[in-house]
């Protein structure tokens, strides 16, 4: 095995422990960025061969179905990826303790389960890193939030970071923060879409054709985004400038501002948050139970 303390990204062994779409978000990420070659990371799966099959053709990766062969994977690895569902992962992360040593990277993206369960469930071995990356890492467009255990060291902290760049932008969060992450950028997708949604229907409703709405509503979010980060200026900043007073612009913020536009998403935003540690203490109670 390649000591994480010699090496940067590409000499490392990387194991996908789940192989689904998260896991696949990241590894093309690798494989896109030329961070790590195809063949030196492996993706497991419980039973689903023909997913298995599919990555291996699409990507290169080495892939093995749950069974005798993948140990030497999830040994050999330098860095192991925990990337199962949440109700799978106390079973699933238990099976590999005898596995797992102390020089090992384990990077989390399961939702709601903590460093100290994943610790607990790995009998103490292992640097734990959680994080909480959401859907736009699929696209190389992702925000994470990464939180450390106190054992990972400066180096696999910059190789962590690494990693989540290859899908997006990263922020380093206290863990008591993750459940604010998860309510900002992990569910923060849907909001959008959400949103984009109903523009669409407004659209519709007034007239327009709903492929065009769908056009106009896209490339007025993608322009909206830009703008911010091509200017450099505050969201707030650009709504004043393109809202004169009296206009329209002014005549619908107005209208969504008395209809409590600000608290709605504020306690959206919240709730999701709130729902997180709610699901994250669930999976804790089922570990202990
Ligand atoms: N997707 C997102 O946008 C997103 C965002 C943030 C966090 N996450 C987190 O990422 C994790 C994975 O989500 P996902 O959307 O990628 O799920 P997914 O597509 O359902 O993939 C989960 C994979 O885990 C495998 N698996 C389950 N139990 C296993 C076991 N015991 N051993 C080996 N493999 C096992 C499954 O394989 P089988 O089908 O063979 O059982 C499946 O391929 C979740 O915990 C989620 O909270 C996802």
């Amino acid at each position: 095995m390649t000591l994480l303390t010699q090496a940067g990204i590409a000499s490392l062994q990387i194991c996908f422990y789940g192989a689904g779409s998260m896991a696949e978000a990241i590894a093309r990420g690798l494989i896109n960025k030329k961070l790590v070659e195809p063949n030196r990371i492996s993706m497991l799966n419980r039973q689903n061969e023909e997913r298995l099959n599919e990555l291996n053709e699409r990507y290169g990766v080495q892939t093995i179905v749950q069974g005798s062969s993948n140990e030497a994977y999830l040994r050999e690895a330098d860095i192991i990826f925990l990337a199962m569902k949440p109700k799978d992962a106390a079973a699933a992360i238990a099976s590999i303790q005898p596995l797992v040593s102390p020089k090992q990277l384990i990077i989390s993206v399961i939702a709601g389960l903590s460093i100290n369960a994943i610790e607990k469930l790995l009998g103490g071995k292992g640097a734990v890193v959680r994080a909480m990356p959401n859907t736009s890492s699929t696209i190389g467009l992702g925000a994470t939030g990464i939180s450390y255990s106190d054992n990972v060291t400066p180096q696999q902290r910059t190789i962590t970071e690494a990693i989540f760049s290859s899908v997006g932008i990263n922020a380093v969060v206290d863990e008591s923060l993750q459940q604010a992450v998860t309510g900002v950028s992990g569910s923060g997708p849907a909001y959008v879409y959400f949103f984009m949604e109903s523009m669409i229907a407004s659209a519709i409703e007034l007239g327009i054709s709903e492929a065009s709405a769908k056009e106009l509503v896209v490339q007025t979010v993608l322009g909206a985004a830009e703008m911010i980060r091509y200017t450099g200026e505050e969201p707030a900043e650009l709504r004043r400038k393109v809202t004169s007073p009296n206009g329209t612009t002014h005549a619908a913020i107005e209208l969504m501002r008395e209809n409590q536009f600000l608290e709605t998403v504020n306690k959206g935003v919240k709730r999701s948050a709130e729902r997180a540690g709610e699901l994250g203490a669930e999976i804790e109670r089922s570990i202990t139970e």
